[in-house]
């Protein structure tokens, strides 16, 4: 089974690297002495999180800008990350947003582009970068899905849908790549306190999405996984047991209760 022992000069890609969940797994590869490629759009947060990595010990550390809703930037996005890091060991999947509301009346274009961002550049990322980690046998690949992604996600169904694509994905990949030495994991954070749901254009948050969980241990949550080879995580004592007690749950009744929770919530102040 694969596993990483040391991130310690490994080459890693993380996408979605200027804030959240992404830019806390940054930081913690950095600490390790891993080798980085950041990539987000926003150029400007990524070259003072690149500044922060090198200070935090990571021996390079380099901001890409791009744009993963752009259909040709993750193969050019993979051979940049490789000129600049030699070969990339660990891809980090992370980048993602929602676009929340009755389905619609969302907007279109914002659904499309999350299609691309959150599963087709995963998925064109790991075709490009996993071949070098076979022929090496050695490599990871973390999948930020979601706790959205075990269910039905009401009011935010086309996200909840990228996520139950990226863990089922995910696990598939992980037993698939099993014998070999490259560790695949699905990190499925629960509520996290980040800019996520700020981006999806909530003006403010009520019940279970105010409780959020810091976005630091559901990082280390995800690098751990890849340590110890284990296909999916849900961080958090409450959320991994509200998910292991889902399965003995009728799936109609599980949605319903997601759509109970989610009702009734703000909806996206975003202009339409
Ligand atoms: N926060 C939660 O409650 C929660 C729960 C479950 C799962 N997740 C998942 O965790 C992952 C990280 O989200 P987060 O919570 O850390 O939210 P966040 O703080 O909003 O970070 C999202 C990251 O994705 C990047 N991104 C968004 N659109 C992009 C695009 N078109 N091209 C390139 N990068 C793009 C953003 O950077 P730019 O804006 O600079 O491009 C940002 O770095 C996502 O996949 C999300 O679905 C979050």
């Amino acid at each position: 089974m694969g596993r990483i022992n040391s991130f310690k000069d490994l080459g890693c890609l993380v996408t979605g690297a200027s804030a959240g969940i992404g830019r806390e797994i940054a930081l913690l590869l950095a600490a390790e002495g891993a080798r980085l490629v950041l990539t987000a759009r926003r150029g400007d947060r990524l070259r003072a999180l690149a500044q922060a990595c090198l200070a935090a010990g990571a021996p390079a550390a380099y901001a890409l800008p791009y744009d993963l809703a752009d259909p040709s930037v993750p193969d050019e996005l993979a051979q940049m990350a490789e000129n600049h890091l030699g070969h990339v060991d660990v891809l980090i999947n992370n980048a993602g947003f929602a676009e929340p509301g009755l389905f619609h009346l969302t907007d279109r274009s914002r659904l499309m582009n999350m299609l691309q961002v959150n599963v087709a550049a995963s998925v064109a990322l790991a075709y490009r970068l996993l071949p070098g980690m076979v022929e090496r046998d050695h490599g990871a690949l973390l999948n930020v899905a979601s706790m959205a992604g075990f269910q039905a996600a009401p009011y935010t169904s086309a996200y909840g849908g990228t996520k139950a694509f990226l863990l089922n994905w995910s696990d598939g990949l992980h037993q698939e790549y099993k014998e070999t030495g490259i560790a695949i994991s699905a990190l499925c954070p629960g509520v996290t306190d980040t800019e996520f749901f700020e981006a999806a254009g909530y003006r403010n948050l009520t019940g279970f999405l105010s409780k959020r969980m810091p976005a630091k241990p559901v990082a280390q949550a995800g690098l751990d996984a890849l340590r110890r080879g284990r296909m999916e995580v849900v961080p958090g004592a409450l959320n991994a047991f509200s998910i292991f007690m889902e399965r003995f749950v009728p799936r109609p009744w599980v949605a319903a209760v997601s759509r109970r929770l989610m009702g009734g919530r703000p909806f996206p102040t975003r202009k339409r």
